[in-house]
């Protein structure tokens, strides 16, 4: 979603704005723009629909001008992508400039009390009523200090927001607010930098203060960062971190795209995700986060997990995982749902949180519902220091590293591997699994990144090649049963919001409850069909699909004969227990959705319409 890129200092300010928005341009956006305070304080802004190379193509000439400036990359909500509603926005004295994460949501109301007082408006956005808020409360009082009309104007708004401001008569000067979106701000060496995330300064320093919910900071090299509560002005002293990120974290490394590089990068994820948490030798998990609260899970009512699209699948194996080795009770949910349908959750209730960014705005809401009504709170995030991961009682970090590719993967195989864990110890320790059945799955839990070092090895060209034939595809269906059911789910999600094939996944046995209407000789259907976990049933699926001459590209075990023989396409994947089958064949059906995407001449890392955080509900 949108991004945001702001600095001080002695450096080229145009440099380092369009430098930082290209690392931000994984959020997802639609359009760019950029503003400076060139030498004479005055402002040079620059903004198009379309990419950053779009903006810098309009822009060039202010190259070396200032080392002042802010830039944004947006994802429209308020108003079509288009050059009017790009950021930033300037208000009516042109004296003011904005740019914004988020949706004030009481726009309207704000927007005709100032359209009333003569103000008028270029754009359909939200963020330019924000502008000329700070204008008129400048105006009401003409003794307010620039940060103080800006807090004065975060009062009167609600919603989501992240926003830096600059003002022309206040040279030098970055006034930046968060409640609802992320914002980071660099500590250099006599130079500060503002981002939505650290990715834009990570070269520069690695010492940054995550700007907390409510709060609001001016930055100048003068006065340094003056951090504030937004509600009273009151002084707050912020936490300094050390970040972890490095450089090699956020480049390419040699692949065509970022989601390559991740889908190969898991073997290693998975490992880093385990790593210091399974001790195969000495037979135990140890895990911070469920460790101090393992009767909190054992004794709950029952555990909710909540999450969207990719993490809610994670979520539903999670659901099978903890139910069949801890005997809990477990409910999946979709946030957005879940905060709107007034829940009943109480004390005894444990919910989990899964989120890769950490940010997203409906997970968000969702627990803060929960905690308030007295659940215990635990969050399984990707971003450290994300505001998920922050208001969480307790945690587990999947240390997947960054995932810049718009469609999740090692991310996801990461979230598994994590709920995997947690399941196979509370089972542990509630008895519900024996000393042996344990020891037998934490073996194989820890062989499992060599396994998908072995299918990426023994897949990838194999795939690349299967994809070729489905470029033309309109449809897909995805099926498997039990865990592999929200791996279908899952495998459809990668091919429809990269391709732009419509894909859906369904429990192989509901196939015959309507699905089974659309099947013809050209319907591809992808099935996932691992020897343990009802393959039997999966054969006569098999069956009924060829009946019907449907295409089948199988998922199977090394070695299978019976529906190998059936299936038109067939990819191989080692055998695992049936709880860890969906790590495995998510990896081909990654790279299935990967290569049709290529094929199809589709932007991978940044599909139409996406965002990577979803800072908005
Ligand atoms: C799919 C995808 C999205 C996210 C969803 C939740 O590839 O990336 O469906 O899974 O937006 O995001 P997080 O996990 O960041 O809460």
């Amino acid at each position: 979603m949108c991004g945001i890129v702001g600095y001080t200092g002695f450096q080229d300010a145009y440099t380092i704005v369009i430098n930082g928005l290209r690392r931000l341009e994984y959020r997802g956006y639609d359009s760019a723009g950029i503003v400076l305070e060139n030498k004479n304080a005055n402002f040079s802004t620059a903004k198009t629909k379309g990419k950053v190379d779009d903006l810098v193509a309009i822009s060039e000439n202010l190259k070396g001008t200032a080392s002042v400036g802010m830039g944004h990359t947006r994802w429209a909500t308020h108003g079509v992508p288009s050059d009017r509603n790009s950021h930033p926005h300037i208000s009516n004295n042109g004296k003011i400039a904005l740019v914004h994460n988020g949706i004030i949501e009481n726009y309207d109301t704000i927007k005709k009390m100032l359209t009333e007082k003569g103000y008028t408006f270029k754009s359909e956005t939200d963020t330019e009523v924000l502008v000329n808020l700070i204008q008129y409360f400048m105006e009401l009082d003409a003794n307010l200090d620039f940060p103080e009309a800006v807090r004065f104007a975060l009062n009167e708004v609600y919603g989501a927001y992240a926003i830096t401001v600059m003002h022309e008569d206040f040279p030098g000067v970055l006034v930046v607010g968060r409640l609802g979106s992320p914002l980071a701000i660099g500590l250099g060496n006599k130079e500060y930098f503002i981002a939505s995330d650290a990715s834009p300064f990570v070269e520069f320093t690695k010492e940054a203060i995550y700007l907390e919910e409510g709060h609001m900071a001016t930055i100048s090299l003068e006065n340094g960062v003056d951090i504030r509560s937004i509600v009273d002005n009151s002084k707050i002293i912020p936490a300094i971190q050390e970040l972890k990120l490095s450089l090699e974290q956020i480049e390419k490394g040699g692949y065509e795209h970022f989601m390559l590089k991740e889908i190969f990068e898991q073997p290693k994820s998975i490992h880093d995700t385990m790593r210091g948490r399974l001790i195969v030798e000495e037979g135990i998990i140890k895990m911070a986060g469920i460790w101090d609260h393992l009767e909190k899970f054992t004794n709950a009512n029952r555990i909710i997990i909540i999450a969207c699209g990719t993490s809610w699948h994670a979520g539903l194996i999670g659901e099978y995982l903890i139910e069949e080795f801890a005997r809990i009770n477990v409910e999946v949910e979709y946030a957005s749902e879940f905060r709107y349908r007034n829940p009943i959750i109480g004390n005894k209730d444990v919910v989990i949180a899964i989120s890769q960014s950490g940010e997203t705005a409906d997970t968000m809401a969702a627990l803060k519902l929960a905690k308030e009504k007295g659940a215990f709170i635990y969050g399984i995030c990707n971003v450290v220091d994300s505001s998920i991961a922050r208001i969480t009682d307790a945690g587990s970090y999947t240390h997947a590293g960054p995932e810049i590719g718009v469609a999740s993967t090692k991310a996801f195989t990461a979230q598994l591997t994590i709920l995997s864990l947690i399941a196979l110890k509370l089972g542990k320790h509630n008895g519900s699994l024996s000393n042996g059945e344990f020891m037998k799955l934490i073996t194989e839990l820890d062989h499992l990144p060599k396994k998908i070092e072995e299918v990426l090895k023994s897949t990838h060209d194999l795939v690349k090649n299967i994809a070729k034939d489905f470029v033309n595809a309109q449809n897909f269906l995805y099926l498997g049963r039990g865990y592999n059911y929200p791996a279908a789910l899952e495998g459809a999600l990668k091919l429809k919001e990269i391709s732009y094939i419509h894909a859906e996944g369904y429990p192989a046995a509901e196939m015959k409850h309507g699905p089974i209407a659309l099947i013809d000789e050209n319907m591809p259907i992808v099935i996932i069909a691992p020897k343990k976990g009802h393959y039997d049933k999966i054969v006569s699926n098999v069956q009924e699909i060829k009946a019907r001459k449907g295409k089948v590209l199988a998922v199977v075990n090394t070695g299978d004969t019976q529906v190998s023989e059936m299936a038109d396409y067939v990819i191989e994947i080692p055998e695992t227990s049936e709880c860890f089958s969906p790590i495995v064949a998510s990896v081909p059906l990654q790279l299935l959705a990967y290569y049709i995407a290529v094929y199809r001449g589709a932007n991978v890392d940044q599909p139409r319409n996406l965002a990577k955080s979803v800072t908005v509900e």
